[in-house]
């Protein structure tokens, strides 16, 4: 779990030792060793051979690679799982294949597992499979037999119901390999678009992640980078150069921040490998095994009933004043249950993974912090996409809303405002996971309509005192609807207040939507825990489907 002591499980080094009689990593023969040859009918003797193959295999590439990888500043394959998985739980599969390419001298070198290891183990003693490229054999390349390999796991995850879990560290398709290896990524991109929205898919990126290989990646539900270890981009530097003339060096294409912070790749950013594998572990703590499944409810060690009294003094007397949406968030939702999802990047609205009552929830705020908590097109993207992993994985939605409306401007227009909101607008209507929004300020125009209303399907919405739900704020209202009035009075300042204090008492509190049953209730900020756990409880058994059909239209 998230808080979980993990002491005894830190980082120690590298944990491979190769025995002193041990042949380095190079060729395996499909064949007994020549000091097992005429041992057959011997058990024991057999049962060394075995032995002496299985530690082959864990020394993929070698210890003078091993070595090299750990002075780039980087864990083995196998010491990743170690960190990721708990303690004796992993359970290798695979680990005797080896390529089948004879071309450019490679029938002289096969390493047993060829590159990847895979397997299953436990997270919180739950079920996952997993598959660690190991870039000191052929730098990670993928060959036909390596995507046969990742296949098996992830058919394997499917058919069991269990989440998949990926680390990669790949110099892309083994080049030796040619068309075998691209069909290899496309067996894979297939199974990722298959099992997406039925079992959860984790993708760390601990090296290189280039070329169609960042497809797979992209796919999979989420990605989690470390910084001066992990790069993605479709073409490197150099190609960059040849076409566009810019120069740029590799972690500035496409290094963890620049995926964390402005492509918006990224959802976790670490500066460790090891607190990176601990973040994955931390996030498979609020996931069901499978969209069958619920996610795992824990004792909360937080009154249900606990009333904050700081939340009556959050919202600033002032309308455009910002406050910390965090605060909010903390001090409604479990103690210390709150993890983010892409912190860093369109910090205008916020989302994440947090528990309520001890049950996980998927929560999507806006941030009046950061540009108002105003919908952009990134903040768009964000939340519309996490909505929809929070829809497939029973992950009820709670939605905080401060929102002023969509950002204005050339930029936003022509970059497709229109059909970016429209993903955020469609991911809420299409949700059919419990939805409990509280609208503690604005709520504004079609932003009002998008964030999670009670018109698409909100199963309760509340509203604090201080909410504004209205088409827009009273002072862009008032000079449009009393233009000429305000023109021609004899002192336009003092007409304006007058209009916008006469439109706030009249339109800019929630009464109005109160008195339609827009919203369910206007509630004491203070008791926005205990109302939202009681709902959460009396929507556990909820039903609610979309009409049968292919799959909709999404407006990509
Ligand atoms: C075969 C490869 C390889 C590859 C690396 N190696 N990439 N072997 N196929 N794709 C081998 C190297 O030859 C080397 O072997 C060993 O792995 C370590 O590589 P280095 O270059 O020494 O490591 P490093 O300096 O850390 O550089 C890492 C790297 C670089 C930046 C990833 O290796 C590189 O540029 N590789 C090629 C990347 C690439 O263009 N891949 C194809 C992309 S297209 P030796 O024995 O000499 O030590 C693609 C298409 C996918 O992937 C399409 C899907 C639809």
């Amino acid at each position: 779990m998230g808080g979980e002591d993990r002491g005894d499980r830190a980082w120690r080094g590298p944990r491979l030792a190769f025995p002193a009689h041990h042949p380095t990593a190079g060729t395996l023969r499909a064949s007994l060793t020549p000091a097992y040859l005429g041992t057959m009918s011997n058990p024991r003797r057999l049962l060394d051979d075995l032995h002496l193959r299985q530690s082959q295999a864990e020394q993929g590439g070698g210890p003078e690679r091993l070595a090299q990888q750990h002075r780039k500043g980087k864990l083995s394959a196998r010491e990743r799982l170690d960190l990721l998985l708990d303690p004796g739980s992993f359970v290798e599969l695979d680990r005797f294949v080896t390529h089948r390419c004879t071309d450019f001298g490679l029938d002289q070198q096969r390493i047993p597992g060829d590159g990847v290891v895979t397997g299953h183990g436990r997270v919180h003693g739950r079920l996952v499979y997993v598959f660690s490229q190991d870039f000191t054999v052929f730098g990670g390349s993928l060959s036909e037999t390596f995507a046969e390999k990742i296949c098996k796991v992830m058919d394997l995850a499917l058919r069991n119901g269990a989440p998949i879990i990926g680390l990669n560290d790949s110099g892309g398709a083994r080049i030796q390999e040619g068309v075998a290896s691209l069909g290899g990524y496309a067996d894979i991109f297939l199974r990722n678009t298959l099992a997406s929205g039925v079992v959860p898919q984790l993708s760390v990126v601990l090296g290189p992640c280039a070329g169609g290989a960042v497809y797979s990646p992209a796919i999979t539900d989420f990605i989690f980078m470390v910084r001066g270890v992990s790069y993605m981009f479709v073409t490197g530097p150099n190609v960059v150069k040849t076409v566009t003339h810019e120069e740029v060096t590799f972690d500035q294409l496409g290094g963890a921040d620049v995926h964390g912070q402005t492509s918006g790749v990224a959802h976790f950013v670490h500066d460790t490998e090891p607190a990176c594998l601990e973040a994955v572990r931390a996030v498979l703590a609020y996931l069901p095994q499978n969209n069958l499944d619920e996610p795992p409810v824990v004792d909360a060690g937080d009154p249900v009933d606990r009333r904050e009294e700081q939340l009556l003094d959050l919202i600033p007397d002032i309308a455009n004043r910002p406050y910390d949406m965090h605060q909010v968030i903390a001090m409604v939702l479990d103690r210390e249950s709150w993890l983010e999802v892409q912190p860093d990047y369109a910090g205008n609205i916020l989302t994440g993974f947090a528990r309520l009552g001890g049950r996980p929830i998927g929560v999507v705020a806006n941030q009046p912090a950061v540009l108002a908590g105003v919908l952009d097109i990134n903040a768009s993207l964000k939340a519309a996409r996490f909505i929809r992993f929070c829809d497939c994985f029973n992950l009820p939605l709670v939605t905080f809303v401060d929102v002023p409306g969509f950002l204005p401007g050339i930029a936003q227009e022509h970059g497709g405002i229109i059909k970016h909101g429209a993903k955020l607008l469609y991911a809420y209507c299409e949700a059919t996971v419990p939805k409990l929004t509280v609208i503690t300020r604005k709520a504004y125009g079609g932003a009002y309509d998008v964030m999670s209303s009670k018109h698409i399907r909100g199963d309760l919405n509340l509203a604090w005192p201080t909410a504004e739900i209205a088409v827009m704020g009273p002072k862009g209202a008032v000079e449009i609807l009393f233009k000429k009035e305000i023109e021609q009075a004899p002192d336009p300042e003092a007409e304006t207040a007058r209009r916008i204090e006469e439109y706030t008492t009249r339109f800019a509190n929630p009464y109005l939507a109160a008195s339609r049953g827009f919203v369910d209730d206007v509630i004491d900020p203070r008791n926005t825990r205990p109302r939202l756990i009681e709902a959460l409880r009396t929507l556990a058994t909820k039903r609610d489907r979309n009409p049968a059909r292919k799959h909709g239209n999404l407006p990509l």
